[in-house]
């Protein structure tokens, strides 16, 4: 059995941000106009999610998206730094994008997850095994105004989730099943969201691990007999974000009691 540590959602700001030009303020300034707290209590909290999921001894770490706050590239470095100081190997981290990580583009993303971040942690988006559990990471990112958040899994990703033949963990940011309702939706939702929905409840041996929401939950997929979608409180609000879980040969499951 593995133990399996879950962060998400640390949107970090870099520690000086004189040098930003002014439209890159006022993306800064809108995107963290409801999370009030400063640079350096961002980077704290990640630093002690991180030793927190030491202290457990966790064998593995998934960071499922927002990184950063608006995807500047010392918002990316100061990511990696933080990573690298967390005692935990390259090979025991895996990240993922949020719609924040692309608000600068994409090709900016992958810039930083070649760079500074492949470095410290697995961003590739390989398939790999933890303890006889297939591990996929997926990016559900969109090119996009920041005022939107919404993702796409897309035909190609959704292929993982058909004709799943062992126990399957998926790594995404967006909720794999639908959390807004009516026009809120187009902003916040997978366009695809009804397709992933399906894939998942028609696949007991899926599970999916996703954070966007901010929220500590456990859902059940349609006809579900077990908890198989789950997401953490975000690092940038909480000292304690940090989810644990149990991996192997017979599936995922959420330890401990949840936060809200
Ligand atoms: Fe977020």
């Amino acid at each position: 059995m593995a133990l399996l540590a879950q962060l998400s959602d640390a949107h970090l700001i870099e520690l000086d941000a004189s040098e930003r030009e002014a439209s890159d303020w006022l993306r800064l300034a809108f995107l963290s106009s409801y999370r009030p707290s400063r640079a350096e209590s961002r980077a704290r909290k990640l630093a002690r999610a991180f030793a927190r999921a030491r202290e457990a001894g966790a064998d593995h770490v998934v960071f499922t998206g927002d990184l950063t706050e608006d995807a500047a590239p010392a918002q990316f470095a100061l990511f990696a730094q933080l990573v690298g100081e967390s005692g935990f190997t390259r090979e025991q981290v895996t990240i993922i994008p949020g719609n924040h990580d692309a608000y600068r583009g994409r090709d900016a993303y992958a810039r930083a997850a070649a760079g500074t971040l492949a470095a410290v942690a697995r961003t590739s988006h390989e398939v790999f095994e933890l303890d006889n559990v297939r591990v996929v990471p997926l990016d559900s990112t969109l090119d996009q105004h920041y005022v939107r958040a919404a993702g796409r899994i897309g035909v190609a990703q959704r292929e993982h989730l058909r004709d799943v033949t062992q126990p399957t963990l998926v790594l995404q940011h967006h909720p794999p099943l639908a959390h807004v309702r009516g026009p809120l939706a187009w902003f916040q939702e997978l366009v695809d969201v009804a397709e992933v929905q399906r894939a998942v409840a028609a696949t007991q041996q899926l599970y999916v691990m996703h954070g966007h929401v901010h929220r500590d939950r456990d859902l059940f997929p349609l006809g579900a007999t077990r908890p198989r979608v789950f997401s953490p409180r975000a690092v940038v609000e909480t000292d304690a974000s940090v989810r644990f879980y149990e991996v192997d040969e017979r599936g995922v499951r959420p330890l401990g009691e949840r936060q809200d």
